[in-house]
């Protein structure tokens, strides 16, 4: 699927002021770490990782600063992200550890060999993709890890009971007028609740259970729940050692 189908959000005044997402989501630099955690604890020696939706960096450094032994290619779409990526991480590129591409993300999936790799890792960008799109990227994820191979998600996983989800919603909405005007970022604030008004649509909405369900339907076992506040979730979906005969 074209790029354009999948729009992506992260290419204007999102991309230009990316820092401004901590002050309306503090779980996501803790998500950052906690990824880069629970692969340090999971796993040691050499490992091989893809990293989906690297953004400017933020995760790409967690995860690299937590596993000494990870070398990680690291993809995004925007080209405004991946250039304060590649400032920010010019240390980890020069090492010898890190490698940016640009390019779509199931585009860039498809193309890997099977059972190539010990670890996919994504932080808040799977929420972004339609769920037909983020189903074919699932299902690329399992081929091309190797059996043990871990696929690690931060991301917003919406409630399961929509009343609540709606509720928590609001909630979340009201505390981002309270922090934009207070910061007098009106404009970007227009920018946000429309990307938001997007992640909720019915074709792209990542919900809980059905989302945990596909990964197990696609062979994942077993899925940990490592992290849950609100949406905000941090799940470790494992591709089994041994395949089932
Ligand atoms: C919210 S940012 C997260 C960035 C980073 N992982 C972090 O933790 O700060 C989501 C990123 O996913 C990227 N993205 C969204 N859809 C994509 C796609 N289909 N292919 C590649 N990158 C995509 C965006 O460009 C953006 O940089």
């Amino acid at each position: 699927m074209p790029l354009t189908e999948n729009a992506n959000p992260f290419t204007g005044a999102l991309s230009e002021e990316y820092e401004m997402l901590q002050h309306i989501c503090p779980n996501h630099p803790l998500l950052a770490e906690k990824l880069g955690q629970y692969v340090s604890r999971q796993r040691q020696g050499a490992i091989s990782g893809f990293e989906i939706g690297c953004g400017t960096g933020i995760s790409t450094y967690s995860l690299l600063s937590a596993a000494p032994g990870l070398s990680l290619v690291a993809l995004d779409a925007s080209a405004k992200m991946l250039e304060q990526a590649r400032a920010n991480l010019s240390a980890e590129v020069a090492a010898g550890r890190l490698r940016f591409v640009e390019a779509d993300a199931l585009e860039a999936l498809r193309a890997l060999p099977d059972e190539s790799l010990d670890l996919v890792a994504s932080n808040y960008a799977t929420h972004n993709f339609r769920a037909d799109y983020r189903r074919e990227a699932f299902g690329e994820i399992f081929r091309a890890l190797k059996p043990g191979g871990l696929f690690i998600n931060g991301d917003r996983f919406a409630l399961d009971d929509r009343e609540a989800h709606l509720s928590l919603t609001q909630a979340t909405l009201r505390h981002w007028f309270e922090t934009f005007t207070g910061l007098g970022r009106l404009d970007l604030l227009e920018e946000w609740v429309i990307h938001f008004f997007s992640d909720e649509t019915s074709d792209r909405i990542m919900v809980f259970t059905p989302a945990l369900e596909e990964l197990g339907a696609l062979g994942f076992a077993p899925i940990e729940v490592g992290f849950r506040e609100g949406v905000d979730t941090l799940v470790a979906a494992m591709k089994p050692s041994i395949r089932k005969a």
